[in-house]
C-alpha cells in the first residue's frame, strides 16, 4: 500500500508542475542558420516594431556582416531613420510618452528572446485576438490583458494562418538570432570540436594499446 506520506510529496510536486507550466505555447522550431528568414523578420522588424521598440545592443553594422546585406542596401532598404551604419537599433518615438499612452513602457528587445524563450515570443505574437470587454477590443491568449497595441492586426485578419505564421516565424528567427548573433557561429564550432574528438580518440586508444602491452609484459 502506498504510504500517505509519500501520496503528499507526490501531489504537491506534480501541482507545483502545473502551476510552473507556461500556458499551451506553439512550437516555432526556428532554423538560426537560416539568414533567409532572419533578414525577412529584419524587415518586419524595422517596419512594424522599431517604432516602438529599440535593440540598443545590436548594430546595423554587425547585422549587415551577419545577414550579408549589402552596405548599400542597409541604408536604403532597411534603415528608415537617420541612423548611420554604425549606430544601434534606436526606437523612433521616447519610451516616456509611449508608456504614457499605453500604461506600460515598450521594452527594449535586443535580449527578449532569451528572456522568454522562442516559443513564447511566437506565440504572443500570433495570439493576439478580439476581446469585446476590454476597451481596446483586443486582448492576448499568452500576456493576458496586454498593453501592446496589436500592430499586426491587419495581416492577421487578412493573410492565411499559415502565411501570417511563416511571417512571425521569420521575425522570431530574426529575435533569436539578435539575442545572440553568435549562437549559429558556436553551434558549427561545436560540430567540429565533437568530431575532432572522436578522431582523437584513435590515436588515443592505439597509444593506450601499446602502453598496456609494455606494462602486462
Ligand atoms: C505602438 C507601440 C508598439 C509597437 C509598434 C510594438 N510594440 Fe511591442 N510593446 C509595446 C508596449 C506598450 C509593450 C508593453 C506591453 C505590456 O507590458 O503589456 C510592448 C511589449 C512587447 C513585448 C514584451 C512582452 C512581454 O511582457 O514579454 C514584446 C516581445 C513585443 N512588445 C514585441 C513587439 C514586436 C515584435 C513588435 C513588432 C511586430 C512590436 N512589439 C511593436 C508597444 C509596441
Amino acid at each position: 500500500m502506498i504510504n500517505w506520506r509519500w501520496a503528499v510529496v507526490l501531489s504537491i510536486l506534480v501541482s507545483a508542475t502545473c502551476l510552473g507550466a507556461e500556458p499551451n505555447l506553439r512550437k516555432v522550431n526556428v532554423d538560426i542558420q537560416d539568414t533567409g528568414a532572419q533578414k525577412r523578420g529584419f524587415k518586419i522588424y524595422m517596419e512594424y516594431c522599431k517604432g516602438c521598440h529599440s535593440a540598443k545592443f545590436m548594430r546595423y553594422e554587425r547585422i549587415a556582416t551577419d545577414l550579408s546585406i549589402d552596405p548599400e542596401e542597409m541604408r536604403s532598404q532597411y534603415i528608415n531613420d537617420s541612423s548611420s551604419l554604425h549606430d544601434s537599433i534606436r526606437s523612433t518615438a521616447p519610451s516616456d510618452s509611449l508608456s504614457k499612452l499605453f500604461g506600460a513602457a515598450p521594452p527594449d528587445l535586443s535580449l527578449w528572446a532569451r528572456y522568454r524563450g522562442e516559443d513564447w515570443l511566437y506565440s504572443y505574437l500570433t495570439g493576439f485576438y478580439f476581446d469585446s470587454e476590454r476597451s481596446f477590443s483586443y486582448n492576448n491568449k499568452v500576456l493576458h490583458n496586454v498593453n501592446m497595441p496589436w500592430v499586426l492586426n491587419y495581416q492577421q485578419t487578412h493573410e492565411t494562418p499559415k502565411i501570417f505564421g511563416e511571417r512571425i516565424r521569420d521575425l522570431t528567427s530574426f529575435m533569436v538570432y539578435m539575442a545572440e548573433p553568435i549562437r549559429s557561429y558556436r553551434e558549427s564550432m561545436g560540430q567540429y570540436v565533437l568530431l575532432f574528438l572522436a578522431l582523437l580518440l584513435i590515436p588515443v586508444y592505439l597509444l593506450k594499446q601499446s602502453y598496456w602491452r609494455e606494462i602486462s609484459q
